[in-house]
């Protein structure tokens, strides 16, 4: 198994490869049914947020962020 890693996606989520636990805002964790691998929204549009719904296509979410 790879080691944890959150790729930023062209002009779409955060690719999270894990295993890596997510866990909102009041330190409860998501059941992520032994997943090792997720997308979490970064354009705000989706419908099943923290996760990406592929809703960043139809609102043509542009995010090009590259390591320096
Ligand atoms: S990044 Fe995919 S729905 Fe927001």
């Amino acid at each position: 198994m790879p080691d944890p890693a959150i790729y930023l996606c062209l002009n779409g989520p955060l690719k999270v490869e894990g295993p890596v636990r997510l866990v909102d805002h009041q330190g409860k964790e998501f059941n992520l049914q032994g997943k090792d691998t997720y997308w979490v929204c970064r354009c705000g549009a989706s419908g099943n947020k923290p996760f990406c719904d592929g809703s960043h296509k139809k609102n043509n979410f542009k995010a090009e962020q590259a390591a320096r």
